[in-house]
């Protein structure tokens, strides 16, 4: 039995640490106080799609769909083990507007968002800018805490009040 154990907790970190080094960041949350700050920004009746890139343990994707249940929450992650706790959660607490999908979000379509919700580093940004540039539509939003979107002026900054002062920030598509 406790091979057992051992066997599956070394399979899920090395996995973590396999993803890591694959998409150059780590299954890292939002704090309790930045995703409290980021989810008073969307308004209640946000409608249309939203996708979350990169959703980790669903720190976001859950309280994005519990604060917008007219919209169409899209979570994309492709780490296999935070993954699945998504869908164990999921499963457990049964979201109707929460879909979670399993791959790599730069091959996700999002022609048609009403808005882009993200947690990544610099580079990841950087991968995703040409893609937000193609693929969003005028008026859909871009909300991104930590990490701007380098190049673009945000149409918004919302400093967090936690000891980082996280800024969160929101751009508009012109
Ligand atoms: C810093 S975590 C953010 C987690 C969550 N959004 C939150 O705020 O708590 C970033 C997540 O993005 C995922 N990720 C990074 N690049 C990705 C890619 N190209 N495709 C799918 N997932 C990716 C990582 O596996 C990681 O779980």
């Amino acid at each position: 039995m406790e091979l057992v154990v051992f066997g599956v907790v070394t399979l899920a970190a090395s996995s973590i640490v396999w993803s890591t080094l694959r998409f150059g960041i780590s299954p890292m949350p939002s704090s309790g106080r930045v995703r409290d700050t980021l989810i008073d920004l969307l308004p209640a009746d946000q409608q249309g799609v939203l996708h979350e890139l990169g959703a980790g343990w669903g720190t976001l994707a859950f309280a994005i769909a519990r604060r917008c249940p007219q919209a169409r929450v899209i979570a994309h992650e492709g780490s296999i083990v935070p993954f699945l706790f998504c869908a164990l959660r999921k499963a457990i607490s049964r979201p109707p507007n929460l879909e979670l999908r399993f791959g790599n979000f730069l091959q996700a379509d999002l022609r048609g968002a009403a808005g882009v919700i993200t947690y990544l580093w610099t580079g990841g940004m950087e991968q995703l800018a040409p893609k937000f540039s193609a693929e969003l539509s005028p008026g859909a939003f871009v909300l991104t805490h930590t990490f701007a979107w380098r190049g673009r002026e945000p149409n918004s900054v919302v400093n967090v009040g936690d000891l980082y002062r996280t800024p969160i920030y929101r751009y508009v598509i012109k």
